[in-house]
């Protein structure tokens, strides 16, 4: 039975404005995990990291103190112990009480820095960091991996490896590196992993309607939490409606594009065009929630000026007929 939703980091997607827009208006999720950050040799906090996790930028406090109020999970992308640990002080420092080692980041700049996903390939350097740092963290770790880099027969050598680590959260997207966010889902390597992981273990891929999620809960009766991400951003009302809630209503929605268009512009000095690029991303997702949408989502995708963007938007929430799930392309 799933007893924790958490809502997936999407870099350049879920950052603070969007989440503090969305907590209010729908939330739903129990855990909001914040996109990664990148610690430098250095130790330098960057402003723009600095805005991303300030405990005042958040949709609530960083430590869940009601019911209500998701927790939120720092992210952090690294190789060695030494900047692990270091992250580990820095958003203990802010009231976070967990963080999270982003082992699942395809790209190729990040994994020819043995970085992400990268370090799923490299299992001495990953093993270097772990052991380096594991015993002597401030905050308990989880982990957000992939489940190989090329084959998903490299899964039972890395699950042997998370094994000999405390883990608060093995959470696993259950494709290889090579695949990135489409391709097959290696549904056998995530029942490997609640047969023989010593630590908890976390489903992620591709879920974004309640019906998916209960078929996923039926076929794994033993996983008790599944993270969600680009199914969230598709269907705002979507962890809402796995705690029993309605689905979103035109209106709402409506409400909500708004509410973040303004808030992006906001955060970007009203300069409304950046506030546009960052609504084309949500859109890139959200218009599967319409049907008949393939002229409008054409339009929403090439836009060039804010006007252009707020008449196809505008023409969205007239023309297009609501749906009740979505269940479009995820990429
Ligand atoms: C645009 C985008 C940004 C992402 N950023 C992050 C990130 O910062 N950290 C991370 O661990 N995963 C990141 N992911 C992966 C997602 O957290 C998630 O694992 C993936 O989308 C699969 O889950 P889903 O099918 O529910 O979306 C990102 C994915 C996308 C599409």
């Amino acid at each position: 039975m799933i007893r924790r939703y958490d809502f997936a980091p999407l870099d350049g997607i879920t950052k603070a404005v969007y989440r503090r827009v969305w907590a209010r208006r729908f939330g739903g999720a129990d855990r909001l995990f914040i996109p990664y950050f990148s610690p430098t040799r250095e130790h330098i906090v960057t402003k723009r990291e600095r805005v991303e996790l300030a405990p005042e930028n958040q949709a609530f406090a960083p430590q869940a103190t009601t019911e209500a109020a998701p927790e939120l999970v720092p992210q952090v992308m690294t190789n060695t112990a030494r900047e692990l640990l270091w992250a580990a002080e820095v958003t203990r420092d802010l009231g976070y009480t967990e963080l999270n080692l982003n082992l699942g980041c395809p790209s190729g700049t990040i994994t020819a820095k043995t970085k992400g996903a990268g370090l799923l390939a490299r299992t001495d350097t990953l093993q270097a960091m772990l052991d380096g740092a594991c015993d002597k963290l401030c905050l308990p770790l989880s982990v957000k991996a992939r489940i190989g880099y090329e084959s998903p027969d490299e899964f039972p050598a890395l699950l042997d490896l998370f094994n000999r680590y405390p883990l608060k959260t093995l959470i696993l997207h259950v494709r290889v590196r090579k695949d990135k966010y489409s391709g097959p889902l290696y549904y056998d390597a995530f029942a490997d992993a609640l047969r023989e992981s010593r630590n908890p273990v976390e489903y992620n891929g591709d879920l974004r309607t309640v019906a998916e999620v209960d078929a996923f809960a039926a076929r794994f009766p033993g996983a008790d939490a599944v993270m969600i991400g680009r199914g969230g951003i598709a269907d705002p009302a979507l962890f809402r409606k796995l705690k029993g809630g309605a689905p979103a209503s035109r209106d709402e929605l409506r409400a909500f594009t708004a509410e973040l268009f303004d808030e992006y512009t906001r955060f970007y000095d009203g300069q409304v065009g950046h506030a546009a690029q960052r609504m084309r991303e949500v859109w890139f997702y959200l218009i599967h929630l319409f049907d008949d949408n393939r002229r409008l989502n054409k339009a929403m995708r090439r836009f060039r000026t804010t006007a252009e963007y707020h008449a196809a938007e505008d023409a969205i929430f007239a023309e297009l007929p609501l749906r009740t799930d979505s269940t479009g392309d995820l990429i």
